[in-house]
């Protein structure tokens, strides 16, 4: 499942596939700012970037969006919530599971259970829809695909409906984790003056002010990408990664006994001073590569201490995903528009919820229109 995962439903050229998607979702999301300059109303920016990359994901995943008109995307977001809220006592749980073995265990159970059976209701629908009547003119969705491998009885690996469920709850993660960075992004960058302005300049200079920023112009950008790595390294959606030892082993002359459980505080480890040079910082000039030959020895090292996307086999296969949808946004916020706030700085005040480190308070501003590009007809049509 992993294989299929990481080659054909995230792999480069799924991601090239998909790119029409993701393009009109974010003009989507543009013209809704555009909109809110006119009309001088605010905007919360953690919500609007839940409900962009939730669009994305259902977009690309099953071809459709969950409307906002019939309260399905409040009852998906419901659910990511949930999911997540359980994921984190699931955790502590197994931190610390001789102890709530005796206790609560049951009733985890039958949460665990409450909370599938309404993703497996919901996701059942959804496969039912696919069965009955394939997309024609869209292309495939993720869905697709893993019917196609499901049905495929020469199939190398073969994959069952529950695997193509699980996949889908997997992929409930990359909502709140893509939208907690743009949200983070953005109040880093408010904050810190100088990067906006280094920021605007690159964009100005490559992609100009007669056009939105696109996907392909991220490799162009580096500053930008900086950006988003650094804001990954001081606010890591998932600080915390769990793992269990498959075999008894010595680390450092400790003997750690097979089924060990073990949590990587990745977050202590990305602000570690002996790691990280003013690791409070938020300086993404960090990021930027000093020289070819430096290169390769950077991101050996990088590695070990730089680890927001986890490591290893169950290391994020939507890496890449995630800094482009990411990099996309914040050019568009960043390129399209000025921003007013109350008062000079945003409250950086982190919350765990469930096992995603968000913000405490909610970031708003009121945007006003630096330029207006050029669009596509479908981008006015949400105006
Ligand atoms: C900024 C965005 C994102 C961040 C920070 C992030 C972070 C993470 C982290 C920390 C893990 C656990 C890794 C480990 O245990 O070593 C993970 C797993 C995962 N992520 Fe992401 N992620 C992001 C975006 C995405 C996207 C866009 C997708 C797919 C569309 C995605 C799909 C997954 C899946 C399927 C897993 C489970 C992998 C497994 O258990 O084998 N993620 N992510």
């Amino acid at each position: 499942m992993k294989k299929l995962m990481v080659t054909k439903l995230l792999g480069p050229q799924a991601q090239e596939q998909s790119r029409g998607i993701r393009a009109d979702e974010i003009n989507s999301f543009y013209g809704k700012l555009l909109n809110k300059a006119r009309k001088k109303e605010s905007v919360d920016v953690g919500k609007e970037a839940m409900n962009l990359v939730n669009n994305i994901m259902c977009m690309m995943s099953m071809g459709r969006r969950f409307s906002e008109e019939d309260g399905e995307a409040e009852r998906l977001k419901g659910l990511v919530t949930e999911w997540s809220g359980l994921i984190k006592r699931m955790l502590l749980a197994v931190l610390f599971r001789r102890q709530l073995e005796k206790i609560g265990i049951s009733l985890f159970k039958n949460e665990i259970m409450r909370v599938s059976n309404r993703c497996d209701e919901m996701l059942e629908r959804v496969l039912v829809g696919h069965k009955e009547e394939p997309d024609k003119d869209q292309g495939k969705d993720m869905m697709d695909v893993l019917l196609a491998a499901y049905e495929d009885k020469k199939a190398e690996y073969k994959i069952t409906i529950n695997h193509i469920k699980a996949f889908f709850e997997l992929l409930f993660g990359a909502i709140d984790t893509s939208s907690t960075t743009i949200l983070w992004a953005m109040a880093e960058i408010i904050n810190n003056p100088n990067v906006l302005e280094k920021l605007r300049k690159e964009l100005d200079s490559i992609v100009g002010k007669t056009r939105l920023i696109q996907e392909t112009d991220i490799p162009n950008l580096p500053y930008l990408q900086a950006v988003v790595k650094e804001t990954l390294r001081l606010h890591p959606p998932g600080p915390l990664v769990p793992r269990e030892f498959q075999k008894e082993c010595e680390i450092g002359g400790f003997y750690i006994p097979e089924k060990t459980r073990l949590v990587v505080n990745v977050y202590d480890i990305m602000r570690d001073p002996d790691l990280w040079v003013d690791p409070l910082k938020f300086m993404p000039e960090r990021f930027l590569a000093s020289s070819k030959s430096g290169q390769e020895d950077e991101r050996k090292e990088k590695v070990l201490k730089y680890l927001p996307f986890g490591s290893g086999r169950r290391g994020c296969p939507g890496s890449a995903l995630g800094y482009m949808v990411v990099g996309t946004v914040i050019g568009v916020i960043v390129h399209g528009f000025e921003w007013r706030i109350d008062g000079d700085k945003v409250n950086m005040e982190e919350v765990m919820e469930g096992v995603i480190l968000t913000m405490a308070h909610p970031l708003k501003f009121t945007p006003v229109t630096r330029y207006v590009p050029c669009l596509r007809n479908e981008t006015e049509s949400h105006i």
